[in-house]
């Protein structure tokens, strides 16, 4: 297979990237525009691998990436590239709105002229995968699972710039009958997540004996997935899901925050013995809530496991001792982004 992947240099498209060059033999071309929240030390591992290239682009750039397409003759794009940080969505919409939604337009616009002109063969096989969050179902309350036809409730600048994309990807099909198939999936953790995210800035703060910040009461609950799970659902999703249709992917791992933010205080402790670590109760700060905040995530992830066969393969207990035992292990790799790009400001307080 011959793909191109959008957003390839950020946390879930490099491990996309790492899996299909390094463990498919997929040869991949990496477009991105390497924005704050790109890293390309994550995709080391592949650097200099035959099958794959990188390089940078804006997916809003549609002559550029028409022209990119034509050149590379993909089999296929999964398109990740997004402004992803729901907090960053509250203090500055704009960016969401020109690369989720303009920038998704582009790409779709320039897939379309692209698959048009292939001969017949090849347009029957090629694949546009959308790659999407569970965010775009809105909340939930304390029962219930998000499945493939709950409608569309979006809360944030974020996962309505997310819908938005959707929309469009699905309105793409229908009309114009470009193959697509989408995944939305649900809160991934893992190596290389940029630290603003949830779980690697509780991690390194309580690393530092710093304080970690739960918002609200920290009752709010997100469904993890080990970012390695959810790439090999997305190849599965490009190579056998069926044209025009959604899979949503979950891990069945439901926590509340403030059980994530004590598992996450005991595997430093107990993985890095010679840190003396305040009380559990000194380290949390309840802090002023997100506006808007969504209270419950949870995926109904059946269509995916029965169809296509899918099964996570990470637990929740390990996944996040093996992702603290990471972050323990490579500040070569967190740290120059602490000193030079984030050093663990609240966002998004509007
Ligand atoms: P990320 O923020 O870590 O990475 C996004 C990447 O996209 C970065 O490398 C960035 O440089 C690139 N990018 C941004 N704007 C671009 C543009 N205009 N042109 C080209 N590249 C651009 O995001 P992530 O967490 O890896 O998420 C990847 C995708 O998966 C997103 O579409 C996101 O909505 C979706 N998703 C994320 C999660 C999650 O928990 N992180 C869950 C479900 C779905
Ligand atoms: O559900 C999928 C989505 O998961 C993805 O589409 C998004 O790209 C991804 O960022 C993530 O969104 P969340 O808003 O759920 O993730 P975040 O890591 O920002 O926050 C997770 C939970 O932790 C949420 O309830 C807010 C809370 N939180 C977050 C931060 C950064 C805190 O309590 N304190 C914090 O400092």
């Amino acid at each position: 297979m011959r793909v191109i992947v959008t957003g390839g240099a950020g946390f879930i498209g490099s491990a996309l990237c790492r899996y299909l060059v390094g463990e498919c033999g997929w040869q991949v071309l990496n477009i991105d525009k390497l924005t704050y929240a790109a890293d390309q030390r994550s995709l080391a591992s592949i650097e200099g691998a035959p099958g794959y290239r990188f390089m940078q682009a804006d997916i809003a750039d549609g002559d550029k990436i028409s022209h990119i397409l034509d050149d590379y003759q993909p089999d296929a794009v999964m398109h990740l590239a997004a402004e992803s940080h729901v907090d960053r969505s509250i203090d500055g919409p704009g960016d969401f709105i020109q690369t989720n939604i303009v920038g998704t337009y582009r790409l779709l616009d320039a897939a379309l002229h692209y698959w048009r002109n292939l001969p017949e063969d090849r347009q029957k096989t090629f694949r546009f995968h959308h790659v999407s969050t569970d965010e775009v179902y809105g909340s939930l309350g304390a029962e219930g699972l998000f499945s493939e036809s709950t409608a569309y409730q979006p809360n944030s600048p974020y996962s309505a710039s997310k819908a938005s994309s959707d929309h469009l990807v699905r309105a793409w099909h229908h009309t114009y009958g470009l193959p697509v198939v989408v995944s939305n999936c649900s809160n991934n953790y893992g190596p290389y997540q940029f630290p603003e995210k949830f779980i690697p800035l509780m991690i390194l703060n309580a690393m530092a004996g710093r304080k970690l910040p739960v918002y609200g009461d920290g009752q709010n609950i997100r469904d993890w997935l080990h970012v390695n799970d959810h790439v090999a659902a997305l190849r599965l999703v490009l190579q056998h899901g069926t044209v025009g249709e959604t899979y949503n992917v979950g891990g069945r791992n439901e926590a509340r925050n403030i059980d994530i933010v004590h598992q996450i205080i005991n595997h430093v402790r107990d993985l890095s013995p010679h840190r003396t670590l305040p009380p559990d109760d000194e380290l949390i700060e309840f802090v002023a809530d997100r506006p808007g905040h969504d209270r419950r995530y949870a995926i109904d992830a059946t269509k995916l496991e029965n169809r296509l066969g899918w099964q996570a393969q990470y637990s929740l207990e390990t996944g996040l001792r093996d992702t603290v035992a990471w972050y323990l292990n490579h500040s070569g790799w967190w740290q120059p982004i602490l000193d030079r790009k984030y050093q663990g400001q609240r966002l998004g307080v509007a």
